[in-house]
């Protein structure tokens, strides 16, 4: 945030973010049906440029703007859901975040136009600064290297059973990992995003900034502490003081930390309900070098290179733990080592 808190969000920024929207619409033609959400939170130029950009390809687009929901992973509103559905892809450019697990996410991706699941880009949280000069600016040939990173990670995670996640500022966690189809992880974030696929034609899924691989554990297996030192989802912003989780079988069972612990726990108790407690989220470690330290915005550090998030509530691989709110925080440097013999990752350099 630091341009931003420069300089403002100029509308001649216009100019450098038509830019940064190339390679994820590069696969966009004449007649695909694209919704975008988003809220009055929202930088407008950001829309506007995506808007600029799917017009000039010959897309049919809308945009469907709505007050800021209430809380992270909230639904959008009810009639934009009924606009989602007839599009081939909805982008997601809304200041709360979205997971798939919501009522609204799954009728889209189940009921959108066309066979098979409707994509839906998330691109929440974004702003100028994320996508010109952090991981939004990646080229084709740094997200192809991305891609094969992951799907080596992927490899590792989908032969493993235990996982050992720790950091220098006091995460020390296990959980049991097993339990995905064969090679499932390997396939899934080895993937160029923002492919046709060649036999239906449709365009398939993606984020923006580009780069994350994660693995969901089984529900109740995850025990240790994961400290929260950079930010999360809530409160916004990047934090003053860590937050900890201590996690007994899956579980959280205690947030101990200062201010920002406090509003943790406060928006888990306005927000969430019983299964918000729960491990059901994900372990994710980014992998865009582009993506800078310190933004304190989840959109980015959520794909920096080395940093994990980790969520608790909703795990959306496996279906198993669903909940109302799901909310992620992010551990800076990770070292991560599967079965005690692969190490993934050390202090956030990874070694796959
Ligand atoms: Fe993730």
């Amino acid at each position: 945030m630091e341009m931003i808190s420069r300089y403002g969000t100029p509308t001649t920024r216009l100019i450098s973010l038509l830019k940064c929207l190339k390679y994820p619409l590069r696969n966009v033609r004449e007649g695909d049906k694209f919704v975008i959400l988003t809220d009055d939170q929202m930088d407008p130029l950001i829309w506007q440029a995506t808007m600029a950009v799917l017009n000039s390809c010959g897309a049919e687009s809308l945009l469907c703007l709505y007050p800021q929901r209430s809380y992270h992973c909230a639904d959008p509103s009810p009639l934009a859901i009924g606009a989602a559905k007839g599009a081939d892809v909805v982008i997601a450019l809304t200041t709360t975040a979205l997971n798939s697990g919501t009522p609204g996410l799954r009728q889209i991706r189940s009921e959108g136009s066309g066979k098979g699941k409707t994509p839906v880009w998330l691109w929440e949280e974004m702003n100028q600064e994320i996508l010109i000069e952090g991981g939004g600016a990646a080229t084709a040939a740094e997200v192809a290297e991305m891609c094969d990173i992951q799907r080596r990670i992927g490899e590792i995670y989908d032969n493993g059973k235990r996982i050992h996640v720790t950091s220098s500022a006091g995460t020390d966690l296990v959980a049991d990992i097993s339990g995905y189809p064969p090679g499932a992880l390997a396939r899934r974030w080895g993937e160029i995003p923002y492919e046709r696929n060649p036999e239906t034609g449709r365009l398939g899924s993606g984020t923006w900034p580009f780069g994350e691989v994660h693995v969901e554990p089984l529900p109740d297996t995850a025990n240790g502490v994961v400290v929260w030192d950079q930010t999360g989802h809530f409160p916004p912003g990047q934090w003053q003081q860590p937050v900890r989780l201590q996690i007994e079988n899956g579980r959280v069972v205690d947030i101990g930390g200062g201010h920002e612990a406090r509003e943790v726990r406060q928006y888990l108790e306005r927000y969430g309900d019983e299964n918000s407690w729960r491990v059901g989220g994900e372990i994710a470690i980014g992998t865009n070098r582009r993506c800078l330290p310190y933004t304190g915005c989840m959109r980015s550090e959520k794909k920096r290179y080395g940093a994990m998030h980790f969520g608790i509530g909703h795990g959306a691989d496996r279906g198993l733990v669903n909940s109302r709110l799901r909310l992620e925080g992010i551990v800076d440097r990770v070292t991560i080592v599967v079965d005690g013999k692969h190490t993934v990752a050390r202090d956030g350099e990874i070694l796959v």
